[in-house]
Formats: C-alpha cells, structure tokens, sequence
C-alpha cells in the first residue's frame, strides 16, 4: 500500500500489551484539554490528556472551591514587586485539588483507551521538587492511566515517584525533541530499573513551548524522530516512540508511522474543538488566523521560545504580577515577569500602564485564555471547517477530527458542508 492510499487506523499502537489506535491528543494547559475532550479520545480508543497546570485553580472553577482565593489572601504581605522567598505552596493542597480533579476525569471514562495527564517540570512553584513530587504521586494515587513528563524534564521524576504502589503498572513517559535528552533521562533515571513505556519525540512545529532555541526551524520532526530511532535501537531498547508536531492530516500521520513511529501525536486541530476549554472567540481567532499570524517569541518567563498568535492579549500586556494568587513559575521566589515588571517600572515609575514586551504573567494570562498559543498549522483549520450563517465557523466535535486523523487518505483533510454542520450542532 503506498503511503497516501494508507490510513491510520491500518496501524495499531502497543503500550505494555494494550492495543490502541495510534492518536494521542496532547496535553494543553491551562484546561484547553478538557475532561470532555480527554474522555473522547479515550472513548473513541486513542489516548486523551488532561493538564496538570495549574490544576488547583482549575478545581477552583469546576468546584467552586476558594484555593486561590484563600492563597491570595495569605501571601498578601508579598504583595508589591519585590522577591516571593516565603511563597510556598502546601504539597497537600497540591495533592487533595490533583486527586479530586483526577478522580472525577478518570469515574466518568468509557471505551477501550487511556487517559494520561500532562505533567510541565518547569512549573517550579518555588519549590520544584516538592510539588512536582506531589503533583505526580496525587495523580497517580488517583487512578490515571498514564503520566507524560513535559517541559524541562527533571531527571529525577522517576525516582519521586518509586515508592508508589502504581510505579510499575500506570504508563509513565517523557516528551524530548533531542535523542540527546532521551540519552541523559535513561541514564539518570537508570537506578529506578524502569524504563519509560512511551516517548513522546515533539519537532519544531508543535504548540505551547518548544525544545530548541531560536533555531528551531534548522529542525525537523522526521530527521529527529529518526535520530530517536537509531539511538533506541543501538541501545538494543524496544520503547515506542509518539511523534507529533505539525501533523495536520491522516497522511501525515501515515508518513511517521511508515518511518516507525508507533503512535503520532497532535494538539492544534483539536484547539477548535467543541470540547476545548478555549472560549469560542479565541477558537473564532484561530480558525482566522493567516500564516503570517503564528508567530514564536520569547515571552514565556519558563525561557523556552512558545509559539503563538500575534493578536494574543498577553503580547505586550502590562498584568501586574499575580504571584501571590498563581506563583506557578516562582523559582527562589523571582520569575522572569516579575523581573521585567521590576525593571520597567524602576527605569519610569511616571509611566502607569507600562508595556512589558520582553515577558508575560504566563499564569495570569494562560489561566484567563489571552495567550494564544497555538502549532505551525494553525492557518490551515478554516480548511477543515464551515461558516455558519451567522458569519462564525463552525467548531467540529472531537469525535469528528479524531476520525478523519483515522481514516484520512492521499492528503485530504475534513471539508464540513454546512448542511454537515448544522446537522451536529
Ligand atoms: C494550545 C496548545 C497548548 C499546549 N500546551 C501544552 C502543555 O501544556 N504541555 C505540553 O507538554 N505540551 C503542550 N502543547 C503541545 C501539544 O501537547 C502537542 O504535543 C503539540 O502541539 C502537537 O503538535 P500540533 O499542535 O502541531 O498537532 C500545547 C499545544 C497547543 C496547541
């Protein structure tokens, strides 16, 4: 069969003996991965991903709880720009909002597949070996089926977690973009005598954050996932590998699993999603964006360059730190944003609303949906959508992209008639 005539689903991905279709959908912080959308993919036998950032927040909203609130108030005598040395965030706070948000995504799941949460190293919260401790033992503690390690990969996650009964049995894996930074996880994580039952490998077009510096566009998924490949094979290691970053259609798909990807994973076209946690204006603004639109910048106080809209709220924004609510990017109590606000308002503290344009309150502004962040395609999802007479497009259920990802050939994508529309809304 030639590679444009094939189709996804005539491949089949094996985790650890449990047979599943080849699609997993990324993990989107801040909840743009939904419960909704997470138990669809499961329901329809791939693997869905909710998101750990800034989960007690998130269970605020579900639950009408008042963590944040409470947190806000407490740290209050840090409020100002100075330094957060004593802003702690309690691990069993962490633990009690991850556990309740995962209980209640994983009682509600159906179907043959799995439902992983995405876990950012890089959310230090001043303390980034206790919560990420905390953050990774309450999910497991809590019944989910599988953990990916995201975002500054600490080498001593594995460990943190051995002592938990559910080590050995949940699925616990790592996205890299370099065979290098595989190589340095297996070796610092060697002493656990586990290896990962997935990795993840995410090329240069992918959302959210990305794994190289600026030149991230000398890159390309295939020669990475290749590279990952042959590493794996001379270290004589049978891990499959999960390549996602630009894949669009089916065929795409097809393309990495024929070079021997086992699975392939995707985020960008399920943004516009019914059941993304995206408000529908944000979606409206992806699906009429161009490609001169998507843009990657440096304005994440994490350091790594992120891909987004240039109509993003965030760029250019003046938030007033909010780390005494949020503070998920504290590191020995400064964050980037916190130093930037800092210096503007030194350098003309006559200026009221100053543009910080090197930075942005990525708490604040991911949690409020102003940082638009979005893959290479994104210009391309009006392609798979419809206007609706009142002039907006149409936001297609998962179940809808996740089967054309299957069962797309020969390049095409979805092209929804109205009548297609109207008929699902
Ligand atoms: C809106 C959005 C938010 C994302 N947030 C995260 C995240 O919180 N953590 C993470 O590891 N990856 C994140 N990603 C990356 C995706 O999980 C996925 O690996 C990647 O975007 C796949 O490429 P594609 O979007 O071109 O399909 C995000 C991607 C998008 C589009």
């Amino acid at each position: 069969m030639s590679t444009l005539s094939a189709t996804m689903d005539d491949f089949r991905l094996n985790l650890g003996g449990t047979e599943l279709k080849p699609l997993v959908i990324g993990g989107m912080g801040v909840n743009i991965s939904t419960k909704a959308l997470a138990l669809e993919a499961a329901r329809l036998g791939g693997i869905g991903h909710v998101s750990d950032a800034m989960l007690p927040d998130v269970t605020d909203r579900l639950f009408s709880t008042h963590f944040t609130a409470l947190k806000a108030k407490f740290f209050r005598h840090l409020a100002g720009l100075g330094f957060k040395l004593g802003m702690n965030f309690d691990t069993i706070d962490i633990a009690r909002h991850t556990r309740r948000y995962v209980e209640d995504v994983m009682s509600a799941k159906t179907g043959p597949g799995l439902v992983f949460i995405n876990v950012m190293e890089k959310l230090t919260m001043n303390d980034p070996l206790k919560t990420l401790k905390a953050r990774l033992n309450a999910a497991l503690d809590a019944g989910i089926d599988g953990i990916s390690l995201s975002a500054g990969l600490h080498t001593s996650s594995f460990a943190m977690m051995e002592e938990n009964p559910r080590f050995r049995d949940a699925k616990l894996g790592i996205v890299v973009s370099s065979a290098r930074a595989l190589n340095i996880f297996l070796r610092r994580t060697a002493k656990t005598n586990r290896l990962p039952d997935f990795v993840v490998v995410e090329g240069p077009l992918a959302g959210g954050h990305l794994g190289f510096g600026m030149n991230w566009s000398e890159f390309s998924l295939p020669s990475i996932v290749d590279e990952v490949l042959a590493f794996l094979k001379s270290a004589n290691l049978s891990i499959p590998v999960i390549a996602g970053g630009g894949v669009f259609s089916g065929t795409d798909g097809v393309r990495l699993l024929e070079r021997g990807a086992a699975g392939v994973q995707v985020a960008t076209r399920f943004t516009v999603s019914k059941e993304s946690g995206l408000p529908d204006p944000v979606k409206q603004a992806y699906f009429n964006a161009e490609a001169e639109d998507v843009v990657v910048n440096g304005i994440s106080p994490t350091g790594y360059p992120m891909r987004m809209l240039r109509q993003s709220p965030a760029i250019c924004s003046n938030a007033k730190p909010q780390c005494e609510a949020y503070g998920y990017l504290l590191d020995k109590g400064d964050c980037q944003y916190l130093r930037a606000y800092r210096e503007q308002v030194a350098a003309d503290p006559s200026v009221k609303a100053p543009c910080i344009a090197e930075k942005t309150c990525l708490c604040h502004q991911m949690r409020n949906f102003k940082l638009w962040t979005c893959g290479a395609a994104t210009h391309r999802l009006k392609e798979t959508s419809v206007k609706l007479p009142d002039g907006t497009w149409w936001t297609p259920p998962a179940e809808a992209i996740f089967n054309d990802y299957m069962t797309g050939r020969n390049d095409e994508v979805m092209h929804p008639t109205l009548e297609d529309a109207m008929a699902s809304k």
